[in-house]
């Protein structure tokens, strides 16, 4: 049985990729394998994969149709293959993104403490809740911050969340930090445990815990979500 995440955002940069490379990782870590499928003409993943630095555990399929008809194929595929797939769809309020929404276990909104961002994640939200009612059936879904300062509570971030609170809209804790290892990741085309094979780096101690404390938030915001 595979489980599968969706990244989604209308808004572009907010660290889909990011996010979905760093899970990815992390799974491996963990000793899982994943199929990464990329749903993003922009083909950011495809670059990364391209350097060859990816162990076998990791398999990244590139979706080509922009009206998303092939991606239910790609996930059937993929889930006989590995146990875990992250679909990374493009920075756009595109329908790709919605049948991916539609087809994943649990739904992911990467989005920084900022009002655009805000917007962008609360009219995702509502599109998700027309599609839940029209199709009848569930649709996990969660605000994850990223480029999270480690060091400060900046008053937009303290304002971004009452404001999601009193809409009734679940955030998951902790967020992604702001991290240089997860840009050196994606410019190395290797996993975030693989960085110090191939360019000088920090200890990226404090990174892998940051994603694993994230991928907690994420199992039981949706082992709760299942079970209400
Ligand atoms: N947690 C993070 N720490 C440091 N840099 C980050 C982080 N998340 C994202 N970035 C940087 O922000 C930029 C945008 O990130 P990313 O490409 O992951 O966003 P995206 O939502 O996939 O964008 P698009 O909509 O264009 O596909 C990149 O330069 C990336 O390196
Ligand atoms: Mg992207």
């Amino acid at each position: 049985m595979s489980f599968t995440f969706a990244l989604m955002s209308p808004k572009g940069g907010v660290g889909k990729t990011t996010t979905a490379v760093i899970l990815a990782s992390q799974i491996v870590r963990l000793g899982k394998s994943v199929t990464l499928i990329e749903a993003d003409p922009n083909a950011h993943l495809q670059r990364w994969a391209r350097q060859g630095r990816l162990p076998d555990s990791v398999q990244v399929v590139f979706d080509d149709d922009p009206d998303g008809l092939s991606l239910q194929g790609h996930i059937d595929c993929a889930r006989e293959q590995s146990d875990y797939i992250v679909i990374d769809t493009e920075g756009t309020n595109n329908d790709r993104a919605f049948i991916a929404a539609h087809c994943a276990d649990l739904v992911i909104i990467p989005m920084q403490f900022s009002s655009m961002d805000l917007a962008g994640a609360t009219a995702a939200m509502g599109r998700l809740d027309r599609m839940e009612q029209d199709g009848g059936s569930p649709i996990f879904r969660a605000l994850v911050p990223t480029k999270v300062s480690q060091a400060i509570r900046p008053a937009s971030q303290i304002e971004t969340e009452l404001a999601l609170t009193a809409a009734g809209i679940p955030i998951l804790s902790p967020g992604i930090v702001e991290k240089d290892a997860y840009r050196l990741m994606l410019a190395n085309g290797c996993l975030l445990q693989d960085l110090p094979l191939y360019t000088k780096v920090a200890n990226i101690q404090p990174a892998i815990d940051n994603i694993q404390a994230v991928l907690n938030a994420m199992a039981e915001f949706y082992g709760n979500a299942i079970q209400t």
